[in-house]
């Protein structure tokens, strides 16, 4: 049966109550270049005081993750993207027979993310079963890029949290609508 590769592995847990000081000084990783001149074009409001802190952001991209439809590779991802209002909507990657269709996790999420409204946002876990971080794809960082800004990215394995970067560290010369102008 299509798709029966598809076995959810375990739930995790999102703690929405975890400390507006520990959010904060997690938040302030990485170069932030959102206040340089460069950056007046693009969206990149960011509004304090979530009730989500960084391990239940990633809790919810393990979660996503356990959806992952990935029966080519078998290398399952979650991506948890959070709006500015608080909000997490997950994503998984999905493939399928013709390979060059495969949608990544974080495309995923931020696809329903935008489908539903939501145009602000402020940080993406992504999740992968690697003892290294896995990054965002090329294909992901051009349209976190132009959609997000210059959100915090949180790169997580299964069990701790490898590296938090700016986008504008994966992307640091974007082609965008400001070129366009
Ligand atoms: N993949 C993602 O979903 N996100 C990433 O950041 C890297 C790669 C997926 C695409 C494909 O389904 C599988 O991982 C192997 O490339």
């Amino acid at each position: 049966m299509p798709g029966s590769d598809h076995k959810p592995e375990r739930r995790a847990g999102v703690d929405r109550r975890a400390g507006a000081d520990r959010r904060q000084k997690d938040r302030r990783t990485g170069r932030d270049r959102r206040h340089e001149p460069d950056w007046q074009d693009v969206a990149l409001e960011t509004v304090a005081g979530k009730d989500l802190d960084e391990a239940g952001l990633v809790a919810a991209a393990i979660d996503g993750r356990t959806h992952a439809r990935a029966r080519f590779s078998n290398f399952q991802v979650g991506a948890a993207l959070e709006t500015s209002g608080g909000e997490v909507v997950t994503g998984c990657n999905v493939e399928n027979a013709t390979y060059g269709l495969t949608m990544c996790a974080e495309r995923v999420a931020l696809y329903k993310a935008l489908s539903e409204g939501r145009d602000v946002f402020t940080r993406i876990a992504v999740v992968a079963d690697t003892e290294d971080p896995t990054p965002p794809c090329g294909s992901c960082r051009q349209l976190l890029w132009e959609y997000c800004g210059d959100i915090e990215v949180i790169l997580s394995n299964l069990s701790e949290v490898k590296r938090r970067m700016r986008l504008s560290e994966l992307l640091p010369l974007p082609f965008d609508a400001r070129l366009l102008k």
